[in-house]
């Protein structure tokens, strides 16, 4: 591939991986939009606001190694937008670092998170490129309301809260139910320990007078990428829908594998949660509105005696997630990551860098107290 074309979005077809393109072309990025069927990239591309002033050519691979690392060949930056990420992620993975070029991805699948911090670090640093999973709304906008919170000195421990409006796509749904068959994390005194499954907990909304149900949600990023900070000792992170209906569904649903899927062998429990994934959501939903689809992420830093909360009122969390993939794909084509090896977005880009592009475009304000 030509190194004109310094990032590769792949999963251009899919509703998330359309509005990476959308951010590039407003960074003035060329890209290659890539995926495995040519029409439904065309179709996307398509669909891009200002699309005919972007720099971009359309290739195709299939899900394989090989076939992505000669894809991936002369680029410096892969997006992957392919979940889920736990069956998906180390192909790509692989194929990047084959290629020489810096991974990121849009994952809320903390296993997958779990995995390049365990398996694809060195590898990565060895190589002097970043793996950076989950560079997206989910979990990067309340990474950096942590990260502010922690610039209070003392600040170890840290109760974070994801809350969102807004419907979620195909492979966002195959993505929360695949990790169901995974143990959710949280961090207590530097341990990562299970949370009992179908945990939930109701949580005040700051700017609204009712209150949401918030769970676990598979465990999240934060106590993976924070097991690593010094500074840090807990990490607690749970997140929802504002759609009380939608998160009582995703309880049921938890309760419920843990009933009658969890004693079926691996791949059975695989399947069945695949079909109950493509019951729920098998179409695209529409793009967001900002007035309709807010976000509101809030971290509560605490020491013995030191505290620290941080609010990022915000909205469209898909279109958040296009922007950071695009604002992190633009540092790494002009400027090398502040960290190798397996990084979170803030470790690799910078909180104030990734804050200053997500209000610049008018997507989030911030209150510390
Ligand atoms: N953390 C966050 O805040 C956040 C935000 C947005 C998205 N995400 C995650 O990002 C992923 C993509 O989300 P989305 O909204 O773009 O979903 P989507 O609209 O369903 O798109 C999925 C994309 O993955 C591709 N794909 C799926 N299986 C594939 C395979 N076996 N081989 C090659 N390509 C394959 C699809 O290609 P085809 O068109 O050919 O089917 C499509 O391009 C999901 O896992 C989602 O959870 C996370």
């Amino acid at each position: 591939m030509s190194s004109e074309f310094p990032v590769v979005i792949y999963g251009a077809s899919g509703y998330t991986g359309r509005l990476v393109a959308e951010y590039l072309r407003e960074y003035n990025v060329p890209f290659i939009a890539a995926g495995r069927g040519k029409e439904r990239i065309e179709e996307a591309m398509a669909k891009v606001p200002g699309i005919e002033t972007a720099k971009y050519e359309i290739a195709t691979a299939d899900m394989e190694v090989e076939a992505l690392t000669n894809l991936f060949r002369g680029a410096k930056v892969v997006c992957n937008v392919t979940g889920p990420f736990v069956d998906y992620g180390d192909i790509v993975t692989e194929a990047a670092l084959n290629a020489g070029a810096h991974y990121i991805d849009t994952t809320g699948e903390q296993p997958w998170v779990k995995r390049c911090a365990d398996h694809w670090d060195a590898k990565f640093k060895e190589a002097g490129l970043v793996c950076a999973p989950s560079t997206a709304y989910m979990y990067a906008t309340s990474e950096i309301a942590a990260q502010y919170a922690l610039e209070t000195p003392g600040i170890d421990t840290l109760d974070v809260l994801v809350l969102f409006k807004g419907i979620p796509t195909y492979a966002s749904t195959q993505s929360f139910y695949s990790v169901l068959q995974h143990e959710a994390l949280y961090l207590e005194l530097g341990d990562l320990k299970p949370w009992t499954p179908g945990t939930s907990f109701e949580v005040p909304i700051p700017s609204e007078v009712m209150t949401a149900l918030a769970l676990p949600w598979g465990g999240m990023s934060h106590p993976i990428w924070f097991q690593r900070d010094h500074r840090v000792s807990s990490v607690r992170a749970i997140g929802g829908n504002h759609s009380r209906e939608l998160m009582q569904f995703v309880l049921s649903a938890t309760e419920e594998f843990e009933k009658d899927i969890k004693p079926l062998p691996a791949d059975e429990q695989k399947r069945i949660l695949s079909e109950k994934a493509d019951a729920m959501q098998g179409g695209m939903p529409p793009r967001e509105n900002r007035r309709e689809h807010r976000t509101i992420d809030i971290v509560r830093g605490r020491g013995s005696i030191a505290r620290s909360d941080v609010t990022i009122h915000g909205t469209c969390a898909y279109l958040q997630t296009g922007l950071l993939q695009a604002a992190a794909a633009f540092h790494l084509v002009n400027a090398p990551p502040f960290k190798t090896g397996f990084a979170s977005p803030c470790e690799a880009f910078g909180h104030r860098e990734l804050y200053g592009a997500l209000s610049e475009f008018g997507f989030v304000n911030m209150e510390i107290s």
